[in-house]
């Protein structure tokens, strides 16, 4: 079994970050200098993917514009002695192959998922939300793959979170197998703390077996009158073997105002020719704590 094509879902419409979502896709706002969907398929491309299927909707061309040659950009450069920066953005047009298809109107997660179902066809395959960054030495959607060709069997990635936080995730009930693997039985979108099956939560890394697209077929819209992939996996679950995998690596949820700040700033902090000079902004900013 090898996992060989990723979907990233990038057709919702961003009401989270308004009004800077108004015409500009949130997939394209930038951690520092990097747009959030490049450091996306970088991180499936790191595991081993080269086909990628981006779901999109209006006003989301720039996404797919993003991963081609920008001939006016790199010629300019060229011309300018500055091939350097050229190179910068040609790299990214070399990354993998890029394939899309709309969702005509954002019907949730879950029927995201199954509009790609034409180009995955019958073949296991990883989902990574596009406003999901996770920061791990071994790619997150590697760490996955690994258990899903191991188990034979979907996996979702999952973190702990903080009771109070339940409500925000997809959240998995099931037998812990060891320390970071759990057989899933059943899974809760955003439940009430009270009525949560565990504190593992699911934010935005799958690697699902074709099987998903038939229970999504089938699948009612759930929270929200979305249809739900966390619905569709709750129904995957009562069919055959799925587990949830605790990923090793720290999550940002890019497409929530406060998580975006906290990306940007640590990811500002890991550049070399940035991080001296970000540290004396935030101590500026702290009026010299910190
Ligand atoms: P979110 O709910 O986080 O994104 O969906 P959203 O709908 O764009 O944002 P808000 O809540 O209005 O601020 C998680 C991911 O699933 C995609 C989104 O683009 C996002 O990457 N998605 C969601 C779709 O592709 N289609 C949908 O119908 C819903």
């Amino acid at each position: 079994m090898k996992i060989r094509k990723a979907v990233i879902p990038c057709a919702g419409l961003g009401t989270r970050f308004l009004p800077a979502t108004k015409a500009t896709p949130k997939e394209m706002l930038p951690i520092v200098d990097v747009p959030m969907i490049q450091h996306i398929v970088e991180e499936a491309v790191a595991s081993g993917i080269q086909d990628i299927v981006i779901i999109t909707g209006r006003n989301k061309d720039s996404i797919v514009d993003h991963f081609d040659y920008s001939f006016e950009i790199e010629s300019t450069l060229d011309k300018k002695g500055k091939s350097d920066l050229a190179d910068i953005s040609r790299r990214i047009a070399k990354l993998c192959n890029i394939m899309t298809i709309r969702q005509k109107n954002p019907m949730g997660l879950g029927h995201a998922v199954l509009c790609a179902e034409p180009i995955i066809g019958d073949e296991p395959f990883a989902v990574l939300l596009g406003d999901d960054l996770i920061d791990a030495k071994i790619p997150c959607t590697r760490q996955l793959i690994d258990v899903a060709e191991r188990e034979k069997a979907s996996v979702v990635g999952v973190m702990e979170v903080a009771e109070r936080d339940v409500s925000k995730y997809g959240i998995v009930g099931g037998d812990k197998v060891d320390g970071r693997l759990t057989r899933v039985k059943t899974l809760v979108e955003k439940p009430a703390p009270n009525e949560a099956p565990s504190r593992l939560a699911i934010p935005g890394r799958y690697v699902l077996m074709p099987s998903i697209f038939e229970v999504l077929r089938n699948t009612k819209p759930g929270k929200g009158g979305e249809i739900q992939l966390t619905d569709g996996l709750k129904s995957l679950a009562e069919k055959e073997k799925l587990f949830a995998y605790a990923f090793d690596g720290t999550r940002y949820d890019t497409g929530d105002r406060l998580g975006y700040i906290d990306a940007t700033l640590a990811y500002a902090l890991k550049r070399p020719e940035l991080a001296a000079d970000v540290r004396a902004l935030m101590k500026k900013h702290l009026g010299g704590q910190g």
